[in-house]
């Protein structure tokens, strides 16, 4: 069978290739090994701390020098990262200068120490200087239902706890803070103890207070009252004293204040008396 076949075909050649030189074997090792550095830099890179920022290839501004807060800095004397703003210094569009709007009493520039001070106009029977209270809204404040809506919403959050829902004053912290001091229950009264309950929002003082004085006991608190400036923004504490001024109303209403095609549904729904009763303290501050 084999003599049929062309010659070519069986014939063994002769090998082309000859054995490969000495440093190529030796440099394949070499390549093969050193293709591990790489690896192994990042092993390495992965498990150690450096100083220095990590080489990034794109550097996109990644990895600008900045100080992050509450960094300590050599650059400036007191040694804060951290900077305050100049002394006398506004941010743009901070300046506040609308006192109706963001007090809610009248200001003035004193002439010997140039700082903004409350206006005075002196009590003509106590010859005391009072503080001059806006009892209009700033023109910036619509007051309409969706504003006393928004402020039934934030007096809810922020009020209830201490002023109750009606704005009696009987909070649940009124309830607890009267429990914890014996103060409901005579036998229990711990002689050291005192409680100065939230105002009753409904009660004549606060009915008769202008709606910027309101506001001012929102914005930076009055006598036992924390401040709520910080946690409520300019807006929402305008609502809330519309809202203030609707609690008042719907507890002190008239029949007269009634349009009078509506007072017939007045006197069908059941008499429903708020608790105006105020709960007792021993210390009336
Ligand atoms: C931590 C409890 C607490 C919270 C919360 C609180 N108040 Fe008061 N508030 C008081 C106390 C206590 C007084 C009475 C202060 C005093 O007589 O020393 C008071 C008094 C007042 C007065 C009467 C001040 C006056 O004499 O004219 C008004 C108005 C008032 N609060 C409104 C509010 C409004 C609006 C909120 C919600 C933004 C609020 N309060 C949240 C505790 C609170």
């Amino acid at each position: 069978m084999q003599e049929n076949l062309p010659k070519y075909t069986v014939e063994v050649r002769p090998p082309k290739l000859g054995k490969p030189p000495i440093w190529a074997k030796y440099g394949l090792y070499i390549s093969v090994c050193a293709s591990w550095i790489p690896l192994a830099i990042i092993v390495r890179a992965r498990y150690s701390r450096s100083p220095d920022p990590r080489p990034q290839l794109a550097q996109d501004m990644g990895t600008m020098p900045k100080y992050k807060e509450q960094q300590s800095s050599d650059v400036f004397i007191d040694g804060r990262a951290d900077r305050l703003p100049i002394p006398g210094t506004v941010a743009r569009g901070e300046a506040q200068e609308d006192d109706h709007y963001y007090r809610g009493y009248e200001t003035e520039i004193d002439p010997q120490t140039g700082l903004r001070q409350p206006k005075q106009k002196i009590d003509p029977k106590t010859g005391k200087g009072e503080t001059i209270f806006y009892d209009t809204f700033p023109q910036q404040v619509k007051v309409n239902a969706a504003l006393v809506a928004r402020g039934q919403n934030r007096f809810n959050i922020y009020c209830t706890p201490c002023h109750g829902y009606d704005g009696s004053g009987h909070g649940m912290v009124n309830e607890r803070g009267l429990e914890l001091s014996g103060l409901t229950d005579p036998d229990a009264q711990k002689p050291e103890a005192t409680w100065v309950q939230a105002a009753d929002l409904r009660s004549e003082t606060v009915r008769n207070r202008p709606v910027g004085h309101i506001y001012n006991t929102i914005n930076v608190g009055i006598r036992n009252m924390p401040a709520h400036g910080p946690q409520i923004p300019v807006a929402d504490r305008w609502a809330i004293v519309s809202y203030v001024r609707s609690l008042q109303l719907s507890q002190n209403g008239t029949v007269a204040m009634v349009p009078e095609n509506e007072r017939g549904k007045i006197k069908a729904a059941p008499v429903t008396q708020p608790s105006t009763e105020p709960a007792k303290t021993t210390s009336e501050k």
